[in-house]
């Protein structure tokens, strides 16, 4: 059902940037059934492995009222770690070659964006992923990063949203049975639809900062 999302609405959601400890984070129960579901849709038969989300170093999300709009996960790698961490499996040479030759020391890797079905694009007609993708590439401006590495499905609109955002397609491989990009952005753009970059600017003024696992830190960020 195709319904515009209302301001009174757009306004009450947050952009919240975890970090910390995620052991007990409210997200997590999320990301593992939603993305459980999603692998096994896609034949994957094996659980989903706790680390994945644990070994983060930002768990970013748009809440409305408490209930979660979308997530995206974020994590920083120096190039010493490029061939030490399994994360980097998922890449290959060519991928890996280009990064270099494009100066890529420090990276974040953006992993497992999802918009909650009640909020895509298709039921909303306001694009949520777009926003979320644009406000993770605020942490590579804001951390003065070289470059936000992805593996993003084409399949789905990820692939197309990344690309519209600055991200170049460096190689490509296959996962979980589909086709994937092997992408990099090393110059965010701002989205091609100007409602989407004027939420994304109100958000991240916005934004609420907590680190997870200690009480009493949230805060206003901005
Ligand atoms: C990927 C995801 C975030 C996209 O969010 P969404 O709100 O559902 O967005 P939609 O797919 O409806 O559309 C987003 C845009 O891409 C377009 N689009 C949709 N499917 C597309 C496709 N296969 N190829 C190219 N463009 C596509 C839409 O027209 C829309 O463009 P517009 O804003 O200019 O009108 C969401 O589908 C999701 O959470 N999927 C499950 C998790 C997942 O697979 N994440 C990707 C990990 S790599």
């Amino acid at each position: 059902m195709r319904k515009k999302v209302e301001e009174g609405v757009l306004k009450r959601i947050q952009y919240e940037v975890w970090t910390g400890d995620f052991r007990d984070h409210g997200g997590y129960r999320y990301w593992r059934d939603k993305w459980g579901a999603l692998l096994r849709d896609l034949g994957t038969t094996e659980p989903m492995d706790p680390l994945e989300f644990l070994r983060q170093d930002k768990v970013t999300l748009l809440t409305c009222d408490g209930e979660i709009v979308g997530m995206h996960l974020i994590k920083e790698y120096a190039r010493s770690q490029f061939s030490s961490e399994p994360y980097f499996q998922g890449y290959n040479e060519e991928f890996l070659r280009e990064l270099d030759r494009r100066g890529a020391r420090r990276v974040q890797a953006l992993q497992y964006i999802m918009i909650d079905d009640k909020w895509s694009v298709a039921n909303t007609l306001m694009n949520f992923g777009a926003i979320l993708i644009c406000l993770s590439l605020r942490h590579q401006t804001e951390n003065r990063l070289d470059a936000s590495i992805s593996i993003a499905r084409a399949d789905v609109a990820a692939l197309s949203l990344c690309l519209k955002l600055g991200f170049e397609e460096l190689s490509v491989s296959r996962m979980h049975q589909v086709d994937v990009g092997l992408i990099a952005c090393f110059e965010p753009s701002p989205y091609p639809k100007p409602d989407v970059n004027e939420w994304v600017d109100y958000y991240w003024k916005n934004r609420v900062e907590s680190v997870a696992g200690a009480p009493g830190t949230e805060r206003k960020a901005a």
